[in-house]
């Protein structure tokens, strides 16, 4: 049993003197993170303040206005731990300090402290799948030495063969041989980011012990990178060579995730007395999976990040991109809203750091740019679960222009181009270059845009991501000067799923599940309903209201185009038509 006291040595009851920054949490016991909207920032293409074309935390406190005047409840913030950057920070070398790059602990606290004055809470990224291979506990991993010669995988034998089938995300395999211990060492995304031995039981008590650092510290919630990866099979066996990612069935979901969530959250956040919010990346999980992470009887995650509707149309793997399918998008989110209607929560997001942008992936990023992006809004913000607007979106940033391998920074894109041209699969960057522009995570990493000034006014110098060519049209300050522009609609958006209950807590119902282009379901709470119809395509098309859609008393809320307020005996859509209705009453 896991022993109750807090792993910095200090027992629990003393620890919890309420650390002053913290944001009060209100008291009719509703967690404030169901009524939220988070926004995530990407740190390095924010907002740069000191001309070294790398965003910066000073950067971030510079906009905490512009979060507020959009409206949003709190900010995921990716992370700005001291790293090597060969992730981007997701390879994290100290824990407990800000890289350079970033600032300082003064400089975080200062965020920290902005965000609360305007009742904006601050989820810190949690990584811990993994560390950097430059982590103190990885240097000394390798060393062999006592107590962190056991903390990471590391299996002796042939330099030649590694010791199982595993590969890695950012493709090749999951191991590397390493000189100096003369082992093999486990690693599921690069050979910088070395996996975690989560068995060792020294390994989780450091981790807890960090996470309860940074809660000392007054923050609101982690977002959990790749947690549900932290277990794997006992002894390490092949996996299944055809299918997918070779060795997932031994890595995701697996068999000691509940007892090391459980006990996670049991000595962190259970430990604290504010609500925190957790929300777990969980590759390949399932709605049974995630009631068991998020379900009244589960392990104690607010929800989950699932990821089961950003592939539709995907073909073997993420490069291979097909043909947009409604029809399974439609049955994905129907089986999530209802499956953690009663028991769960669910999140809601169409983009994030490691996706295309979203109108570019769902929408129409050319003509109809302003109407899909409003549409795709209308559909986060409609949904059952706390909705995720990722940096730019609200701006309906597009995808980039990649003219060469150059030009990319992300190392699994890097990966993606040379393995291609060395399998003989490609022979140039020429023959990729429309898996990269079309899926490529650096198109979501482009800078943010706030201006029509040289470099998007993102930064002084040079910026480490080159800028997207369409910057002096989608700004940041055109935006805010156009009533009708996307981010004037999403603050729109923000403010009526505020003061609608029904959006947040209302029962999902899903009409015309066979229509090809129109997406339209109910929300019911109560008396109270909302009707949302989407017409996701770029053609106008009719449908009949059907009798099982009670109209009377509908009266519309929100749209994004210029339609008659009632509702008559049929809709008459427009492409990419976006509407919500409410119940009068309302
Ligand atoms: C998921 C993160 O979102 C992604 O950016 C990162 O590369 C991997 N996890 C590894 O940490």
């Amino acid at each position: 049993m896991a022993v109750l006291r807090c792993l910095t040595g200090t027992p629990m009851s003393q620890r919890h003197s309420p650390p002053s920054n913290v944001l009060a949490t209100e008291t009719d016991g509703t967690p404030w993170w169901k009524e939220a909207v988070v926004y995530q920032i990407y740190p390095k293409s924010f907002n740069d303040t000191d001309a070294d074309g790398i965003g910066d935390i000073p950067g971030i406190v510079e906009k905490v206005d512009y979060l507020d005047e959009l409206g949003v409840d709190a900010v995921w913030l990716s992370p700005v731990y001291q790293s090597p950057q060969a992730d981007n920070g997701y390879d994290i070398s100290d824990y407990r300090a800000i890289d350079d790059q970033y600032g300082d602990l003064e400089d975080w606290g200062q965020l920290l402290a902005e965000l609360h004055d305007r009742d904006i809470r601050l989820i810190m990224d949690l990584v811990v799948n993994h560390t950097s291979d430059e982590h103190e506990w990885f240097k000394r991993s390798r060393r062999g030495e006592e107590p962190y010669d056991d903390y990471y995988y590391w299996r002796e034998g042939d330099p030649e063969t590694p010791p199982n089938n595993w590969d890695s995300f950012f493709g090749g395999s999951a191991w590397s041989y390493d000189d100096e211990r003369e082992a093999w060492y486990l690693h599921l995304f690069d050979e910088k980011q070395p996996d975690l031995n989560w068995r060792n039981p020294a390994v989780r008590e450091d981790v807890y012990d960090m996470m309860n650092w940074w809660l000392d510290r007054g923050i609101d919630g982690f977002r959990m990178d790749v947690i549900n990866l932290i277990s794997k099979t006992e002894g390490l066996p092949d996996g299944d060579p055809h299918g997918g990612l070779v060795g997932a069935e031994h890595f995701m979901n697996g068999p000691r995730v509940h007892e090391y969530f459980s006990e996670m959250i049991g000595q962190t956040i259970d430990t604290v007395d504010r609500e925190i919010m957790t929300v777990g990346e969980t590759p390949g999980v399932s709605v049974e999976d995630a009631r068991e992470y998020v379900g009244e009887d589960g392990d104690g995650l607010s929800m989950v990040f699932q990821f089961e509707h950003m592939g539709v149309g995907d073909g073997d793997s993420k490069w291979d991109a097909g043909e947009f399918d409604l029809v399974e998008f439609k049955q994905i989110f129907e089986r999530w809203q209802t499956g953690l209607a009663a028991d769960g929560w669910n999140s809601v997001y169409l983009s994030n750091h490691d996706q295309p942008r979203s109108v570019s992936q769902f929408g129409n990023d050319g003509e109809y740019r302003q109407e899909s992006a409003k549409l795709l809004g209308t559909f986060t913000h409609t949904l059952h679960g706390t909705p995720f607007v990722y940096q730019g979106e609200e701006l309906g940033m597009t995808n980039a222009s990649f003219e060469s391998i150059d030009e990319l920074r992300d190392v699994e894109a890097i990966n993606f181009v040379e393995e291609a041209i060395q399998d003989g699969d490609a022979e140039d960057y020429d023959d990729v270059r429309d898996a990269i522009e079309a899926v490529a995570r650096d198109n979501a990493r482009t800078p943010m845009q706030w201006s029509a000034d040289a470099n998007a006014g993102f930064t002084d110098g040079e910026p480490w991501l080159k800028v997207t060519d369409n910057y002096a049209d989608i700004n940041v300050a055109s935006e805010r000067e156009s009533r009708d522009s996307i981010f004037q609609y999403y603050r729109r958006l923000i403010d009526l799923r505020h003061d609608n209950d029904v959006l947040i807590y209302g029962d999902f119902e899903l009409h015309y599940p066979d229509h090809e282009s129109v997406f339209a379901y109910t929300r019911t709470l109560g008396e109270d309903r909302a009707l949302i119809v989407l017409n996701w395509s770029d053609e106008p098309t009719t449908v009949d209201i059907p009798d099982d859609i009670p109209t009377d008393d509908l009266e519309l809320a929100i749209a994004n185009q210029d339609v008659s307020t009632g509702v008559n005996a049929q809709f008459e859509l427009q492409p990419w038509d976006a509407r919500v209705y409410l119940t009068e009453s309302q």
